[in-house]
């Protein structure tokens, strides 16, 4: 068989590569490991995972704020296994559209594990060790990414478990660990406080999610504590022993100082994702490597070897699904000939908590380091009548203005629906527009977005409602 793309990886970044480079006329091909298509995202990653903190939400909302709204209900039960047979069937749904719009586009899809033999040729080996060559003018890799270990820390899955091991939990842990405070542990950190686990957050530096606005990190901890979560910052994990029925985490002052013990049921070890390049034989055809393990390439997503391209994941930039589904559209369009790109300094990024947390374009802290004057511009949802009345008042949303042009340089929010707010934002920077642009735009009351509307009115101390 000979096609003009194959692609490795049916994650995010390879499943729409190949649904765009099948639009564009390519003759295309797709090389799985996994037995269903939608690679970590929709397999281990994003889809369970808001399953999940779907379901834990309504649960809490019956148990702690059902009475509050005058609708009376017995207090809830869990029935975990039907929650986890909920999260799954939103799984194989997912999945399966994906091998839908695969089958539709008319793109040949194989179930194995791809290894580029050479330039223009990758190699299949299906499970049963039967293994195919396949003859192609174009590669992407798309083979994503895998989970960081701690060295010296073991992860079973069951006792000391990954994000994957964490969404598949048979029963509620009494006490749960997690190790790191980035958008893993604090989603699935949620999941499991509202489901009745206490959670204590182990994170090497001294503030959680690190890489956010600094003022929405430091509040958004706030909120967290307030429901319940336990914070260990500066701390460092020096041992995990898993006893087999549970395990006792030691920590230090990161800064060095007296050790400190704790038991746990279950350890949720999330400090990271690495590119994953293992078996597919990179050093033999010479594709290069950084410094951190990502396939380097250019601007064009090309690696150094002529006909290898590689997208998501596995190559630099901020580990996003839509991140990866774009470069996969724009990679596509590059090998048909057309103008791909991805313009990296407007890609949203969520935390799917209750509030949740939302960040597009620069903090307060790199517009200072860049030594970039701006305006801030803020509203509390305290002030939205929308936020009001259903109760949901945490949060503000800040938006960061250039002082000399008005330009919109970044906006963070947290609040109710802030992962779709965000998008008014993507839009107006994506325009390159201004925050004159987003405080003249009629917004329609009540709802929550006319709180981004009132925070771009204050960026010139006009909000009308503060
Ligand atoms: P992947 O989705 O990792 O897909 C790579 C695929 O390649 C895999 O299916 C793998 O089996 C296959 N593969 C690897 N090697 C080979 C080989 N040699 N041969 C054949 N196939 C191979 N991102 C968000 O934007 N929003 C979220 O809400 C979100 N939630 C997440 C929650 C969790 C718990 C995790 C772990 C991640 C989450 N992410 C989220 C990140 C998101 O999953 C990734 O950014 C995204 O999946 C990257 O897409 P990708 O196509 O690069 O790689
Ligand atoms: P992360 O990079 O978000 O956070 C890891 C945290 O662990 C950091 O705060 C880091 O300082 C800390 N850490 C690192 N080493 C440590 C150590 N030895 N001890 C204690 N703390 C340590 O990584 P995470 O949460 O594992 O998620 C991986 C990636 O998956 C994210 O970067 C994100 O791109 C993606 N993801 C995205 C989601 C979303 O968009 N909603 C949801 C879940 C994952």
């Amino acid at each position: 068989m000979s096609y003009d793309v194959i692609v490795i990886g049916t994650g995010p970044g390879g499943y729409v590569a190949a649904i765009r480079a099948a639009q564009l006329g390519l003759k295309t091909a797709v090389v799985e490991k996994r037995k269903t298509h939608g690679g970590t995202c929709l397999n281990v990653g994003c889809i369970p995972s808001k399953a999940l903190l779907h379901a834990s939400h309504m649960f809490e909302e019956a148990r702690d704020h059902f009475a509050g709204l005058g609708i009376g209900v017995s207090a809830p039960t869990l029935d975990l296994k039907t929650m986890q047979a909920f999260k799954q069937e939103g799984v194989d749904g997912n999945t399966k559209g994906v091998e839908f719009l695969l089958k539709k586009n008319k793109i040949d899809a194989f179930i194995g594990t791809a290894r580029i033999a050479a330039p223009g040729q990758v190699e299949v080996t299906a499970d049963d060790g039967s293994n195919q060559v396949l003859e192609t003018k174009n590669i992407i890799i798309a083979t994503g990414s895998d989970v960081t270990r701690l060295p010296g820390i073991e992860i079973d899955e069951k006792i000391v478990v990954s994000s994957t091991g964490a969404l598949e939990l048979e029963s509620v842990p009494k006490r749960l660990v997690v190790i790191g405070a980035g958008v893993i542990g604090l989603e699935l950190g949620s999941v499991w406080r509202r489901l009745g686990s206490e959670v204590t957050v182990v994170e090497y530096l001294d503030r959680i999610l690190p890489g956010m606005d600094g003022e929405v990190a430091k509040n958004f901890q706030r909120i967290l504590t307030k429901q319940g979560f336990q914070f260990k910052l500066g701390s460092k994990v020096t041992k995990v022993e898993n006893t087999g029925k549970g395990a006792t985490l030691t920590f230090e002052p990161a800064a060095g100082g007296a050790a400190e013990t704790i038991e746990a049921d279950v350890v949720l070890v999330a400090i990271g994702r690495v590119p994953y390049t293992q078996g597919l034989g990179l050093d033999r055809v010479g594709v290069q490597l950084d410094s951190r393990g990502r396939i380097q390439t250019d601007a064009h997503f090309s690696t150094n070897v002529t006909g290898i391209y590689a997208i998501g994941d596995v190559i630099a930039g901020p580990m996003l699904a839509h991140k990866a589904e774009d470069e996969g559209v724009a990679v596509a369009e590059i090998i048909a000939g057309k103008a791909g790109h991805v313009n990296y300094d407007v890609i949203p990024s969520v935390v799917y908590t209750f509030p949740e947390v939302a960040s597009i374009g620069k903090t307060e802290e790199e517009l200072k380091a860049a030594g970039v004057a701006y305006n801030v511009g803020k509203f509390p949802f305290t002030a939205n009548g929308r936020a009001k009345v259903n109760r949901t008042t945490d949060g503000f949303v800040k938006i960061l203005a250039d002082a000399t042009t008005d330009k919109v340089l970044g906006v963070h929010i947290i609040g109710p629906e802030a992962g779709n707010l965000i998008h008014e934002a993507a839009i107006t920077m994506e325009f390159g527009g201004s925050s004159e642009d987003i405080a003249r735009t009629c917004h329609a009351h009540p709802t929550l977005a006319e709180a981004v509307k009132e925070a771009a009115l204050a960026v010139e101390k006009r909000a009308i409602h503060m």
